[in-house]
């Protein structure tokens, strides 16, 4: 059977400026090109475990305004269970501005709208879906009650929650989220807001994830980019180094990389093989251009992963 996955998220679109370099303060540029994409760190963790074959359903809210409708129905073409994902008339679509420099790296600035808008109705949408899933998986672009709800009656259920650890606002961080998932997964600046401890390498991954295992997350995964992950947990502890690739887009690598743990949990696979596939679903997604665009398919992976082994 499919592992079964619920993602309580953001839905975002994506504009994408294309760009040599940022601007300097009060600087004007050319850039290279804009795109849009479907994003939010959400739908693309949505996307992710969909492609993976896990059967995945999503509670988000999507704006009344020309991105709505398209977010909502490139969720559904793509597998998602939609039916608790309303358009709100209160609410623009969430929209990210990305800039994507040369050598892929991104700088992203989120524009909330109806992601801001999650409250109650959808946490109470969520529980009914909770019950019967293996993983719940949320990002922190949506209310913090919410996120914590949802920990928290995951927590009630047995249901095993993965906490994507951004964006790290000082709310986030002061929130005690540790204690209250099963697995946190931050990336290298996420990991920083919450440890107060530098995490500029290898060593210093190690000491901020044991930082968030002692703050009682039961496993920890850091994400580290180039470097892989770090894992600390109640059953071991492990550097994964990443697969050596040229990456066109490093944006929603994090997300790919998220909703490829979760699904590889919900299988029942150990977490040193749950990170080895969640690092090559990361490298995957560096290898397209957008969020959703470039999350790969179990196919994909599989294949990736039998090249790389050889
Ligand atoms: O993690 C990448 C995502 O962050 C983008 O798709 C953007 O929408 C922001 O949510």
């Amino acid at each position: 059977m499919a592992p079964r996955v619920l993602v309580v998220g953001s839905i975002n679109m994506d504009l994408i400026v294309q760009c040599r370099r940022v601007p300097e303060q009060g600087e004007t540029i050319h850039g290279q090109a804009l795109h849009t994409a479907p994003g939010g760190k959400g739908a693309n963790q949505a996307v992710a475990c969909s492609r993976l074959r896990a059967s995945t359903t999503m509670v988000g809210r999507v704006g009344e305004d020309e991105f709505g409708p398209k977010l909502r129905a490139g969720l559904a073409s793509d597998g998602v269970d939609v039916h608790a994902v309303p358009v709100d008339r209160e609410a623009p679509s969430g929209v990210a501005l990305i800039l994507l420099e040369e050598g892929a790296h991104n700088r992203i600035i989120v524009i909330k709208g109806a992601n801001a808008r999650l409250g109650e109705e959808d946490i109470a949408a969520a529980v009914p879906i909770l019950r019967n899933v293996d993983a719940v998986v949320m990002p922190l672009e949506v209310p913090l009650p919410v996120v914590k709800a949802i920990a928290a009656q995951a927590r009630a259920a047995g249901v095993r929650s993965v906490l994507d650890a951004g964006p790290a606002t000082p709310d986030a961080v002061a929130a005690g989220l540790p204690a209250l998932v099963d697995v946190i997964s931050p990336n290298q600046t996420e990991a920083e807001a919450f440890t107060a401890m530098p995490v500029r390498d290898v060593p210093g991954a190690h000491k901020a994830a044991r930082r968030l295992h002692e703050m009682g997350a039961r496993d920890v995964v850091l994400k580290l980019g180039e470097e892989g992950c770090y894992w600390v947990g109640n059953d071991g502890e492990e550097h994964a180094p990443a697969f050596a690739i040229e990456p066109v887009d490093t944006t929603a690598a994090g997300d790919a990389f998220t909703g490829c743990l979760a699904v590889s949990l919900a299988q029942g696979m150990a977490m040193p093989e749950a990170i080895h596939r969640a690092n090559a679903a990361g490298a995957l997604a560096c290898l397209g251009f957008g969020a959703q665009p470039s999350m790969p398919t179990a196919e994909a992976l599989d294949s990736f992963l039998q090249q790389r082994a050889g």
